[in-house]
């Protein structure tokens, strides 16, 4: 009876602790006094105070479920946070972003979490908001378990309400461009920094906002301004298959679905919007979006894919070799 007990108690103590938490209460304690104390030291422009907010907010993070949703969301957060300490490199960029996107992060799981309104009630929503998930389909209907990169905006000219982030970054890492799909506001400053052991060479064609940046190798990072509103297809010189998107959008409301397919805008107006949605592969979409004042309306979206790849020419307008 001795025995067992002690075995018991040997049981419990090398049990993993790694499971996710059931109350979530204390940790979200930790992360709205976090970003409490984030918004003060901004507020105060006193950065030293930023670091030590920062780093509790990446500890709290280390508690979220250890679901995919929260593995995602306390990256996001971790990445929008971090972004704060570094410099304001030019005067085009601002914390307010960087500060609305750490908060975005937030929100997007608090919606996700709870989609009815009622049952929302604790959560620190402010203003209303749109929120859904992206199946997203192949060619021959199936659904694709990484629902990622479909872009949903909705149309609006407050670019003003809504000064540029820091400079965004797509790298250049394992021969493909992370993120795939980027959007941005007219004047943003994108960074493309080689993370490869290759060189590569980032160019486009796409009209106005075409560019090359020439070959450059590891460690190496060179920038881009995009001015034209529209798309922009960014490729390699020397690696065929790699490709990316930078939407440039006027529009301060915009989102980038997660690998699971989840989107959210908060913060938007009430009043009746156009939600457009966006994929390289689809035709897109306009659907009407009635939004009310501190209420979220949930949007759940099909994306088929219908459109061939498009073959595209190295940046002199020709042909890749059959092997590069
Ligand atoms: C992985 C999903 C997730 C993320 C990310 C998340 N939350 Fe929460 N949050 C929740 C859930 C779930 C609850 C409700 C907790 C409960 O019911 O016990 C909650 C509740 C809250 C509450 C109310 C707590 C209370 O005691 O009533 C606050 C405040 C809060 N979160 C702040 C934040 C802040 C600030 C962030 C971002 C730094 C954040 N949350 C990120 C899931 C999340």
């Amino acid at each position: 009876m001795r025995a067992r007990a002690i075995a018991l108690v040997l049981l419990f103590a090398t049990a993993p602790v790694a499971q996710a938490p059931t109350d979530l209460a204390p940790v979200m304690q930790r992360c709205s006094e976090a970003v409490d104390a984030i918004d003060r030291a901004l507020a105060a422009r006193d950065r030293k105070a930023l670091a030590a907010p920062v780093a509790a907010l990446a500890t709290a993070c280390k508690e979220l479920p250890n679901s995919p949703a929260g593995i995602a969301a306390a990256a996001s957060i971790t990445a929008a946070a971090t972004d704060l300490l570094r410099p304001i490199g030019d005067g085009a960029a601002s914390d307010a972003h960087d500060l609305a996107r750490l908060r975005a992060a937030c929100t997007h799981c608090h919606l996700h979490t709870r989609r009815d309104n009622d049952s929302r009630g604790l959560f620190p929503n402010r203003g209303g908001a749109a929120f859904g998930t992206v199946t997203l389909r192949e060619r021959d209907g199936a659904a694709r378990t990484d629902a990622g990169g479909v872009v949903v905006f909705v149309e609006g000219s407050g670019v003003a309400a809504n000064p540029p982030p820091r400079n965004p970054v797509i790298a250049q890492r394992g021969r493909r461009f992370e993120p795939a799909v980027l959007v941005v506001p007219p004047g943003t400053t994108v960074e493309f920094p080689n993370d490869d052991v290759v060189f590569h060479n980032v160019f486009s064609l796409s009209r106005g906002n075409a560019f090359d940046l020439g070959t450059y190798g590891k460690g190496a990072a060179k920038q881009r301004t995009f001015a034209t509103p529209g798309l922009c297809k960014v490729h390699c010189n020397i690696h065929a298959d790699m490709a990316a998107s930078v939407l440039v959008l006027p529009t301060p409301w915009h989102a980038v679905t997660a690998a699971d397919g989840t989107w959210s805008l908060p913060d938007l107006p009430a009043g009746t919007f156009t939600l457009r949605v966006w994929h390289p592969l689809a035709d897109e979409q306009k659907h009407r979006l009635e939004v009310v004042a501190d209420r979220a309306t949930a949007v759940d979206l099909q994306v088929q894919e219908s459109k061939p790849r498009a073959p595209h020419t190295d940046k002199n307008g020709r042909a890749y070799p059959e092997k590069y």
